[in-house]
């Protein structure tokens, strides 16, 4: 079945078939945050307007009806990352929030002065930021792995880099600015034969691939619930049982404690230790819909419907002179950088917002790996489910026209 032609989810996406400033919409900024489908919309809907409620709380029909289904979102999210245990998974307000947690109640009381944190030179600043934050106080050295002129990482100078002195290695998944995946897996198995734990940043893989964290054998993981087809507001931190019963809670407040005096408190179980405050119950609700929305059209096919837009994408815009394509990795996802001879990235984009096409331009929070490809800024075009040959279309003879405009 294409995607290009016929495109059978198209449908589910109310703002994917839209008219603005009169011109059709070509959203391709789906690395930003996803479209959502009508069955998180409606769910969340009917939690405001009919199933308002807060959780783990009362003892009546509405407020049971929430916590039930606030729950069962996280069984959900459970087997879709097959976590051993549903008490793993724990709710944040997203994948920043994650990385957060784990560097100031894992890094911070776990590692100290001379020890080595690893990331990578295709880093989102939310995967390099919070490490530097613990990193300046503890004395820790953050030291980075490099990548090739196609945005590969280099597994050989991984493999240089993991001395005994590693204590965390800290990668993304899948590059929101090259689109590269990485080889999570290889990459746990030699930071564990070092004695090093794994964080993984799985923001730009969650709706695009099968994460298995038991097969990836990875200490901590993190995505987040809008760029998954849910709504923004809610992630997810999963982390092996040892590790998440180690870290001492994140923030204090309800539903994080156990008993609590004036002289002495102390905390609940997983996974409320790290879930204090009313969460974001709407949100949640609606995650757990994205999740079937996920499942009933399978992983396998999401990624065969990406793989067919990204190969047409990718010959339709390098077709244009002076187009410069950045990130070809092998293992790459449904993400396009590129620049255009003789124009900033924000013209680019600013010119053809003109022509209904929505793509994200600017540094993509990774300076770092800006400065490695020598370029303030990139266009990205970053393609989902929905997006068909006319999205793609309306974007190439975008560029054409703007470039005969400057020539
Ligand atoms: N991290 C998101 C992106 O790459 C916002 O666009």
């Amino acid at each position: 079945m294409s995607v290009l032609k016929n495109n059978p989810y198209r449908k589910d996406f109310p703002v994917a078939d839209q008219v603005i400033g009169g011109k059709r919409l070509a959203y391709l900024d789906s690395g930003a945050t996803t479209l959502k489908p009508l069955i998180v919309i409606d769910e969340m809907d009917k939690y405001y307007r009919q199933e308002t409620a807060n959780v783990h709380r009362g003892l009546y029909w509405l407020s049971e009806n929430a916590t039930n289904k606030f729950e069962e979102t996280r069984d959900k999210i459970a087997g879709l990352i097959n976590s051993p245990d549903r008490k793993q998974v724990i709710f944040t307000k997203g994948t920043t929030e994650s990385v957060n947690i784990v560097a100031q109640c894992y890094a911070r009381n776990f590692l100290n002065k001379g020890d080595v944190i690893l990331l990578s030179q295709m880093e989102h600043h939310s995967n390099i930021v919070p490490w530097q934050l613990v990193a300046e106080d503890k004395g820790i050295t953050i030291k980075v792995i490099p990548i090739n002129a196609q945005g590969e990482l280099l597994l050989d100078e991984y493999k240089k880099l993991l001395t005994p002195e590693v204590k965390l290695v800290s990668v993304t998944y899948v590059s929101n600015a090259l689109g590269t995946i990485n080889p999570i897996k290889e990459m746990a198995a030699m930071a564990h034969a070092v004695g090093a734990k794994i964080f993984v940043d799985a923001a730009q893989a969650i709706a695009h691939k099968k994460v298995d964290v038991q097969d990836l054998d990875v200490d901590f993981l993190a995505f987040s619930g809008h760029k998954m087809f849910g709504p923004t507001g809610v992630g997810v931190l999963y982390g092996k049982e040892d590790l998440l019963n180690m870290m001492p809670p994140y923030q204090g407040g309800g539903d994080m404690i156990d008993v609590v005096t004036f002289e002495k408190t102390t905390y609940n179980t997983l996974p409320h230790k790290f879930e204090a405050g009313t969460p974001a119950i709407a949100a949640v609700i609606g995650l757990g819909k994205a999740v079937d929305y996920i499942n009933q059209i399978g992983l396998d096919k999401i990624q065969e419907a990406e793989e067919e837009l990204l190969k047409y994408a990718t010959e339709k815009l390098k077709s244009i002179p002076g187009l410069k394509v950045f990130g070809e990795a092998r293992e790459k996802a449904s993400v396009i950088s590129f620049g255009l001879e003789g124009l900033h990235p924000h013209d680019i984009a600013t010119l053809i917002d003109k022509e209904g096409v929505a793509i994200r331009t600017g540094h993509h929070c990774a300076q770092p790996l800006m400065k490695f490809l020598c370029v303030p800024a990139t266009c990205r075009a970053s393609l989902s489910i929905y997006n068909n040959q006319e999205d793609i279309d309306q974007l190439y003879n975008a560029l054409v026209k703007i470039k005969k405009f400057f020539e």
